[in-house]
């Protein structure tokens, strides 16, 4: 950041009147070869104003900055239609190494939010049905993005919008009424609640009096009669506890249990504004708020017998948020087969003149696959998520008791490798891409993959504890080439958490630790860190920043870091 400000301070004064402070920060990048220099700045966009060719210009540039002798800078470069600055390595290591040692792990902190609130929607499974990967994906994105708000400043709440309301609870009603064993439901709630689901709709393929029969019990859950609200509440206790053995596995917790059913109260102010606004048109006795000139399709509020919709929930839920919360920016971490909702979510609270919903914001991504296919709950056939990762930590289990049988903690650390792998696994590649689910990928500690990088940051600990000297801010001197490439990465973290932020996307933040994870085990490779020589402390120093950097990496995705491994 030091150096970057810097560096376009040095450029403002070339480019007066040309780029603004501002913009000549953004355009800085980091050259992609480490032999090409520390910070590039493409000089293409000034070529029309200028009337000469970016490399003329790169070369001008590098030319007027050189002859000033800066103090930071060893040199620059022109190098095609870049300037690119070479830093002063000794100083800027010491600088980073120090800054490290000293903020540790608040290193990379940011105010841009300046405690502004942001609400995020992650997580939000369905009562009565299995834990889904879509919902896995949505809880580990939404929580790395809590965390990565948090480190930028910024104040969070995260509401789990459980699916607990809709006409399916009527069908499951009368399913439990028809064939359901009270016994059977609380020995494996989801599996057998499932079943009762499924069973209805086969049932009422030959029998449709079926369908009225589980409109009328959801009447009557609507109506709050106490022997469907009974039923309803069991279901969902009984649903949580389940959800609540996944989430406790993933070390992830919420603000918020607050689900669809929350707002039942809240819909009818919602639709009374949106009928004084003018808003609402009748369809077929059903309520709808054109979007057309958006050129979207209409948007249900009710339907022609007056039930109200998941929409409906959602406009209310976002009302309440605001009320409440006051948010800068509401988050909603959702598939992307949900897009066309929340793009008409936003349109109607925008047609309402509530300014605030510009802040509403989808976070979509991508499906889990598995062998190239979509991981369905095949009927009857349900994959809980508890067992997968169950699975993978005993995987992890397995591996310690090979690799490092004596290992103290063992339970413990397989439960941070097993559930980190998941995590990982997830988050390396940007949202919006499919994945595809594969546990021996996951656990891979050769791959790019979370025990790759615990793995990395034990080995860090680890010569830290041999060491046993504590790490003070020290006179680095650098003795070679050796830890520059590690460097540079340090110092490339501030920048990748403002851009996670940004962009929604913890992927950069995972792609990151494992750079920095490969560039620390090159120069473990090449380096006897622990030699007795005048620069030993400064080797320790810069071990001890890669591993604060490490696990603040591994922390905002939501991944713990073993001492040991
Ligand atoms: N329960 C929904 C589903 O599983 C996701 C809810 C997302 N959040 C929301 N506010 N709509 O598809």
């Amino acid at each position: 950041m030091k150096y970057r400000k810097k560096y376009s301070g040095l450029l403002a004064q070339e480019l007066k009147g040309i780029l603004s402070d501002e913009n000549i920060e953004r355009l800085i990048e980091k050259p992609k070869f480490l032999k090409h220099g520390d910070l590039a700045f493409p000089c293409f966009q000034m070529a029309k104003a200028l009337r000469k060719s970016p490399v003329e210009i790169a070369k001008d540039i590098s030319q007027k900055l050189q002859s000033k002798n800066e103090s930071d800078f060893d040199r620059f470069e022109a190098i095609g239609g870049y300037v690119n600055a070479f830093l002063d390595k000794s100083k800027a290591a010491a600088y980073i190494l120090n800054e490290i040692t000293e903020k540790k792990n608040h290193y990379g902190d940011y105010n841009r939010g300046r405690q502004h609130t942001v609400t995020i929607d992650l997580s939000s499974p369905n009562i009565a049905k299995p834990f889904s990967m879509g919902h896995l994906r949505s809880t580990v994105i939404g929580n790395s993005l809590s965390l990565i708000y948090e480190k930028c400043g910024f104040k969070t709440f995260k509401i789990n919008h459980l699916g607990d309301w809709g006409t399916q609870f009527g069908k499951l009603i009368t399913a439990y009424k028809l064939w359901g064993s009270e016994q059977k439901v609380k020995e494996s709630p989801i599996k057998e609640l499932l079943a009762l689901y499924i069973k209805f709709h086969e049932a009422a393929e030959t029998n449709p009096e079926l369908e009225q029969e589980g409109r009328n019990w959801f009447r009557r859950l609507e109506n709050g009669d106490v022997e469907a609200l009974g039923l309803w509440k069991w279901f969902k206790e009984e649903s949580l506890k389940e959800f609540k053995k996944v989430y406790e596995l993933l070390g992830i917790e919420f603000d918020s249990y607050a689900g669809e059913a929350f707002y039942n109260d809240k819909m009818e102010p919602i639709v009374e504004m949106l009928r004084n606004k003018e808003l609402l048109d009748e369809s077929d006795g059903a309520l709808v708020v054109q979007l057309e000139d958006i050129g979207l399709p209409p948007c249900l509020i009710k339907k022609s017998d007056g039930a109200t919709l998941y929409a409906t929930r959602d406009l209310a839920a976002a009302k309440y948020r605001y009320d409440q919360h006051s948010f800068i920016t509401s988050l909603y971490v959702v598939g992307n087969e949900q897009s066309l909702h929340f793009k008409q979510l936003k349109a109607v609270l925008a047609k309402m003149d509530f300014e605030w919903a510009d802040g509403i914001i989808h976070v979509p991504f991508g499906m889990m696959l598995k062998d190239g296919k979509k991981m369905s709950t095949r009927k009857g056939k349900v994959v809980l998520l508890e067992d997968v990762l169950k699975d993978s930590i005993e995987l992890a289990k397995k591996n310690i008791e090979e690799k490092n049988p004596l290992l103290p903690n063992q339970q413990e650390t397989a439960a941070m490798v097993g559930t980190g792998a998941i995590i990982f696994h997830d988050l390396k590649n940007f949202r919006m891409n499919d994945i595809d689910f594969s546990l021996e990928e996951m656990l891979r500690v050769e791959g790019e993959s979370a025990p790759y990088v615990q793995y990395t940051n034990a080995r860090a600990k680890t010569i830290l504890r041999k060491a046993a000297s504590p790490v003070t801010g020290v006179e680095i001197k650098l003795e070679g080439a050796a830890e520059w490439p590690v460097v540079t990465e340090l110092m490339d973290f501030p920048e990748t958490v403002i851009r996670a932020c940004h962009n929604n996307d913890p992927s950069q933040i995972a792609k990151y630790v494992l750079n920095l994870a490969q560039a620390f085990n090159r120069y473990y490779g090449e380096v006897r860190i622990l030699k007795e020589n005048e620069e030993k402390d400064a080797r320790l120093a810069l071990v001890n920043a890669v591993s604060i950097v490490l696990e603040e990496g591994l922390r905002l995705l939501g991944i713990k870091a073993p001492e040991e491994m």
